[in-house]
């Protein structure tokens, strides 16, 4: 299959669109940027579109998919009760990276969340996103359009690297501009419980509803979401993340770290005022935003450090508060190794 790129630039925009809504209601897979990563779109409600999904992503079947609607009126179509507590958070913070899990209508197929009674509704804020959800018309199940396994795509192109021949079409919409996937939320109970960081933090949820946030624990066992028990975001090389209280005491070490392997090709990610540290070493500017900016930049730099061939990725890490708990939990979940300094 030829995978056509659809430009979003100016005068191009509405042309691009069509085609690709075209594409998804004839059961096509069509790529789409959103302010966290690119999606992998599929008209969630054609069980063959939603099987190519799972095929090109080589993702297991019982990972359920998120589902993307553009109008808060349509969560009526998809889930059954609608918690008050959903109207609370679409009023503070959607559209917007934040994912919630409420009881799945029983007018929806089950295969749309793998089978499970629940369902995980996103409303995108990227102005591509839902131009396309709108000239659709349906609501568009879509995972992270990476294969299984692989950094989440922060752009058209690292679609391509991975599923170039296998999807119809990749709408490119430039660089998303958070970087990482959205926060999801399970309201399905009493306590509301984040079941993936993002985006949206704990203390902004938890400062419009004043109750406490709980965050989900990891169990492989018995996991509050399936897709809790993959290994997730990885790049090729090993990721190694050295963490502490000072910045640059955590810098230093990972200087040193890299002295000590001279003769090995080691990748490097911190932020830019650190470059000169680092001349022997393949280093990748995590920006010189404080965490915002190494977020947007966390997967491009997995990728980026891949494509030069680098054995090990050393990784500046930040303080766990607000969307560095959401930076953090992609990092340790890429590594293979964590150091304190
Ligand atoms: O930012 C995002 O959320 C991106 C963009 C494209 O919207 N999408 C995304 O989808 O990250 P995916 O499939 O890569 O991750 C979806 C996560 C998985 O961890 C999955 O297990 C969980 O959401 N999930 C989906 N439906 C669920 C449900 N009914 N209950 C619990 N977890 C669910
Ligand atoms: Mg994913």
């Amino acid at each position: 299959m030829n995978t056509r790129t659809l430009s979003c630039s100016r005068g191009k925009r509405e042309q691009s669109i069509a085609i690709a809504a075209r594409l998804i209601r004839k059961g096509e897979l069509v790529a789409f940027p959103t302010e966290t990563v690119y999606g992998l779109g599929a008209n969630a409600f054609d069980p063959a579109a939603l099987k190519k999904v799972y095929r090109v992503k080589g993702r297991p079947s019982d990972n359920p998919l998120i589902v993307h609607i553009w109008s808060h009126s349509q969560v009526a179509l998809l889930a059954d009760p609608i918690p008050l507590m959903f109207w609370v958070l679409a009023d503070h913070f959607l559209p917007g990276p934040l994912t919630i899990v409420m009881r799945r209508s029983r007018s929806v197929p089950p295969n749309v969340s793998s089978g499970l009674s629940t369902i995980a509704i996103r409303i995108p804020s990227h102005p591509v996103a839902r131009r396309l959800l709108r000239a659709a018309n349906v609501p568009i199940a879509a995972p992270s359009a990476n294969i299984s396994g692989r950094p989440s795509p922060t752009s058209a192109s690292h679609v391509l690297e991975d599923l170039r021949g296998t999807i119809a079409a990749v709408l490119d919409g430039g660089s998303s501009s958070i970087g990482v996937e959205s926060t999801v939320l399970d309201i399905t109970g009493r306590t509301p419980r984040i079941l993936r960081p993002g985006g949206v933090s704990k203390e902004m949820i938890e400062s419009v509803l004043h109750l406490r946030v709980a965050n989900a624990r990891m169990n492989v066992k018995h996991p509050a979401s399936p897709g809790m028990k993959y290994r997730h975001y990885a790049p090729a090389a090993e990721v190694v993340v050295y963490e502490g209280e000072q910045r640059r005491a955590v810098v230093r070490a990972i200087s040193n770290a890299v002295k000590r392997r001279k003769g090995e090709r080691i990748g490097v990610m911190a932020e830019e005022e650190f470059r000169q540290l680092f001349p022997g070493a393949e280093f990748f500017s995590i920006g010189n935003r404080g965490v915002t900016g190494a977020t947007r930049e966390l997967y491009n730099g997995f990728r980026e450090l891949d494509r030069r061939k680098v054995t090990t990725i050393y990784c500046q890490s930040f303080p766990e508060r607000g969307l560095g708990r959401a930076f953090m939990n992609r990092l340790r979940k890429a590594a293979a190794r964590d150091i304190r300094v």
